[in-house]
């Protein structure tokens, strides 16, 4: 039986952007950074000392970048990974299950999941994930799924885990968030001014521009006050680069 997306704004990532997903690193070469870094808050997060397998779940997943650079940092757990886009999963598959990248991988086992964020949430059991990453996915949703998933987030965490996530979060300073927009807008035009190009190009265009617009627009506030309405605690900003900056949270113990 066909399962119905309970999100919403499904379909973004199966047309051009999200076809040969990873030339887009050519206009936003910080992402690689904040992957690294996603990877290195999460081994921090996971206890070294640990008879049996610990459980790390990747919310949109994509073309693997995220589970990579976590895959990279840890040892003996399983990576579930999460995406309800098939083009991107053609993507994973190709990048991290096929080449067996992650082989010799002290113990990293990954398994993917063709399904919903908020659905796969919804049925998972409470505390089982030592960690939920998550790497340019909550801002493709309306702040009320946002919300829903922050909620189911705190719950499937251990007490004691964490939440990282890499996203785009706009500086709550609106001047310097336009800035930020269009230097960004700028590269992305100067990236693929090529005419075989310019179609891939357009296509991020719109979704930046979309990405902007109020509904979907999501602030550094509205993060911290979403991370801490859920019951998470510490919230912090690690890094920014431009429109994109990484949060992380824990929950108490
Ligand atoms: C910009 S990509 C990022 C992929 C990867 N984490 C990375 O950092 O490169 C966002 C991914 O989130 C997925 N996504 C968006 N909404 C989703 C949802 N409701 N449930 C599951 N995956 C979703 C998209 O299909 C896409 O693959």
């Amino acid at each position: 039986m066909k399962k119905h997306a309970l999100t919403d704004l499904n379909g973004r990532f199966a047309g051009e952007a999200g076809h040969e997903y990873e030339r887009l690193l050519a206009a936003v070469p910080h992402v690689p950074i904040i992957e690294r870094e996603i990877g290195e808050c999460t081994r921090r997060a996971v206890p070294r000392k640990f008879n049996g397998i610990r459980f790390i779940l990747d919310l949109g997943c994509g073309s693997g970048l995220t589970t990579l650079a976590v895959a990279a940092r840890v040892n003996r757990v399983c990576i579930i990974a999460v995406d309800n886009e098939p083009e991107m999963l053609k993507q994973f598959k190709r990048n991290v299950l096929t080449q067996q990248k992650l082989a010799n991988h002290n113990g990293v086992i990954v398994k993917m999941v063709q399904d919903d964020a908020l659905r796969f949430l919804r049925e998972s059991k409470p505390s089982t994930f030592e960690v939920v990453v998550s790497g340019f996915m909550l801002h493709n949703l309306h702040a009320i799924t946002r919300l829903a998933i922050l909620r189911q987030v705190a719950r499937v965490l251990k007490p004691g885990g964490r939440f990282v996530n890499g996203d785009k979060i706009a500086r709550d300073n609106e001047k310097k968030h336009r800035r930020d927009l269009m230097s960004q807008l700028a590269k992305l035009a100067q990236c693929y001014d090529n005419p075989k190009d310019s179609e891939y190009g357009l296509s991020w265009i719109e979704h930046y521009l979309r990405d902007n617009q109020l509904d979907l627009k999501c602030t550094e506030a509205e993060v911290r006050q979403h991370l801490k309405s859920v019951g998470l605690k510490n919230v912090r900003i690690i890094e920014r680069h431009g429109l994109d900056a990484l949060v992380v949270a824990d929950k108490p113990k």
